[in-house]
């Protein structure tokens, strides 16, 4: 038997989680998740009505759901209208009301090891003086807050703060540019821009406020820029700054807070699409709480205060979630869901690899995590880096094992399974589970993801829906695909609580992204099928995201950013397969002058797309091209460009208003030789 053939075997196996999870898990076998599965979406009200209980609400809801109004513009629908509630006080006042102040809520620790242990009571006064200070700059409910920061402590708290007030965050990665943060700041014309005057960023400072010279003098919506000095070091000066850790100093540890209609929204988050800029994804405050604390509490049943009827815990389990706050995942699985359940969270503020590349494995043994969730590509990065990274550390603490943000590929799953997770391997191999959830920006928390405890896994499947969520596989026609293993529109026919609502501003924008393709279904815009036992696969986007090193990038707003170098006419960009970052980005570019094309000129622009878009948005491979080939309506081919980047059979050329240049492309392509990441 060929080796390849042993790996494909071993790769169609089941993986089964450790049989004692399931002794004390909330959903103790396959048939009662079914059981519940099936009820959850025959009965979503009934199902949602039981979930909404894990939340305290001010005022109760009169209506779980009230379907939408039969116009194909919103597919959501409302949910527990007339509630009123408060994110902060369910993830921090509750806790203290109970009596569990005193428990650990947050271990925040910082790149030089030092470590903050927030209790919910500890925590709770910081966010009421951080609330208190941004009232004292005028922030009031529904307006909008921009936080643009490293991981650190006050990125948490602040968040908390201004759902405190009922102020609307938008936190942007800290990875992307000035130019990037003023866009944003401008589509929902935001007050208060919060920001770090430097970076720590493996062991040296690198500039955040100064790289906002020029740029937040042009933010008309600005009143106040409120800095969080972290290293002290010297930055310009601008006529709106306040020392916003000065200001909390002075204020009062008490703040009420703000009672929020259930629809009311919590944050923006800005996330890259097919077309043009970032759509600001709107989630709001009780869908958006009940699905992530819901979704957070079956699938990793750890231990979280919401079962406790006033008890002492006798042992709390450790929850550290490697994400960035900026994105959607560390807004759910960082802060609120963890936090709204009454867990520990752990909160790391550097890179994986720095000081050294067993950093995660590292913090897992010091807070005695038990459940540890990241992403694929930190996995292939850890993985290079050798085993005995992992093994030096005392990981015997672990229960859980998880991923999100792309597929988890064969060998980084068993690597995962096998060297972290120490499972077993054989007829039945048994371990540590990792949990593969699906999701996205715009839903909130996990749609598809296995039970941890009891789902047997398919490494590279996210298995199967959550509770009150029916997936449904489409064709280009918009028929029904139920044959197995047929690649498909990956679509939802049923509203569930943690959906976004609208894109801020643009409701039409909204509508058109998700709501048009395919009427009366929310379409993700990936590609999935469904095994012959039912598990689903994601096959990848059927549109122009680009995801690198799990972060979601837009093509158009990479292209925006290389067409403005002044020598650029026109630009394409493909994702490209990287061992490492999953993707990286292949750049088509159309020089003004041809003649000029030279490896300093590629420099140049890979520079000018790093200071235009930030660190994170890098066109690693740059191909000149006389042009790149468009349908007669003008759209970019990026199937053939996909095709040409890794030297494939282009396939049909019929559609091109400009066959031509794919001859040329064909032959540019093949000059550059093998490119291997
Ligand atoms: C991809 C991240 C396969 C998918 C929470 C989705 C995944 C996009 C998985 C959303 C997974 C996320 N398996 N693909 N487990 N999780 N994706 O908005 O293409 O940053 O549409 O949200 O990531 O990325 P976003």
């Amino acid at each position: 038997m060929s080796e390849l053939t042993a790996t494909e075997k071993e790769k169609a196996k089941k993986y089964y989680p450790l049989p004692k999870l399931a002794e004390k898990a909330r959903i103790k076998s396959m048939d009662a998740y079914f059981k519940k599965w099936k009820y959850s979406v025959e009965h979503m009200e009934e199902f949602w009505a039981d979930e909404a209980k894990k939340l305290d609400f001010f005022t109760p809801y009169e209506k779980v759901w009230q379907p939408p109004t039969g116009r194909n513009d919103e597919f959501v629908g409302k949910w527990f209208v007339g509630g009123k509630l408060n994110a902060t006080y369910n993830c921090l006042d509750r806790w203290v009301e109970k009596g569990y102040g005193d428990e650990v809520a947050l271990i925040w620790m910082g790149e030089d090891d030092t470590v903050k242990k927030f209790t919910y009571k500890s925590l709770m006064e910081e966010v009421n003086k951080a609330a208190n200070a941004l009232k004292s700059l005028g922030v009031k409910k529904g307006d909008r807050v921009c936080l643009w920061l490293p991981m650190v402590d006050s990125l948490a708290i602040i968040m908390l703060a201004c759902a405190r007030i009922g102020a609307i965050h938008s936190i942007v990665f800290g990875g992307f540019s000035a130019e990037s943060v003023k866009d944003r700041i401008d589509d929902s014309a935001c007050k208060i821009l919060v920001v770090a005057d430097e970076v720590r960023r493996a062991g040296k400072p690198r500039p955040m406020k100064n790289s906002l010279k020029g740029v937040i003098e042009t933010c008309d919506s600005i009143e106040y820029v409120a800095i969080i000095k972290l290293t002290g070091g010297e930055v310009y000066q601008y006529e709106k700054d306040v020392d916003f850790l000065a200001l909390m100093e002075q204020q009062s540890t008490e703040c009420k807070s703000e009672p929020m209609d259930a629809e009311d929204p919590l944050f923006i988050l800005y996330t890259s699409g097919t077309t043009g800029k970032p759509k600001g994804v709107v989630h709001t405050t009780a869908g958006y709480l009940v699905y992530g604390i819901s979704s957070n509490y079956y699938v990793w049943d750890y231990s979280c205060l919401l079962d406790l009827k006033g008890d002492t815990p006798a042992t709390r389990d450790v929850w550290y979630c490697t994400a960035d706050i900026g994105w959607i995942t560390g807004h759910t699985e960082i802060i609120y869901s963890p936090l709204a359940l009454g867990a520990i969270s752990v909160m790391y503020e550097g890179i994986p690899t720095w000081p050294h590349g067993g950093r995660f494995w590292e913090i897992c043994e010091k807070f005695g995590v038990t459940h540890f969730y990241t992403a694929p590509t930190a996995i292939r990065a850890l993985k290079k880096l050798g085993d005995e990274n992992v093994t030096k550390w005392d990981l015997s603490k672990l229960k859980m094992l998880g991923t999100v943000g792309e597929v988890c590929n064969w060998p980084e799953w068993k690597w995962y399974w096998d060297v972290v997770g120490k499972g077993t391997s054989g007829d039945k191999p048994v371990g540590r589970p990792i949990v593969d959830s699906y999701w996205q920006t715009e839903t909130g928390s996990y749609m598809m993801v296995n039970l941890g405890a009891i789902t047997p896994m398919k490494p590279g499947s996210c298995t199967f829906p959550f509770f009150g969520i029916h997936p449904i596989l489409l064709d280009e026609d918009g028929n029904k695909v139920t044959k197995p293993n047929t690649q498909a529109y990956f679509t939802y026919d049923l509203s569930w609580p943690g959906l976004m609502r609208t894109v801020w501003n643009d409701h039409p924008r909204f509508v058109n992204t998700y709501l048009t393709r395919f009427p009366g279904y929310y379409v993700t815009g990936d590609y999935a099928l469904i095994d012959d036992e039912g598990y689903y696969f994601i096959l990848g986007r059927s549109d122009d995201v680009i995801k690198v090193s799990g972060h979601r990038l837009g093509s158009a707003e990479v292209e925006a950013a290389i067409n403005s170098h002044p020598k650029v006419v026109e630009s394409a960009v493909i994702p490209y397969p990287h061992s490492v970052k999953g993707s990286t980005i292949f750049a088509y570019i159309t020089l003004m002058n041809d003649d000029e094309a030279s490896e300093e000129l590629k420099k140049d622009i890979q520079n000018h797309v790093r200071s235009v878009a930030g660190p994170a948005v890098y066109p690693e491979v740059i191909m000149f091209a006389g042009a790149v080939p468009k349908t007669r309506s003008g759209k970019i081919m990026r199937r053939i460009l996909k095709a040409v980047a890794e030297q494939k059979d282009i396939g049909n050329t019929m559609t091109l208003a400009n066959p031509e240049v794919v001859e040329e492309l064909i032959a540019r392509r093949k000059m550059m030789g093998e490119i291997k990441f």
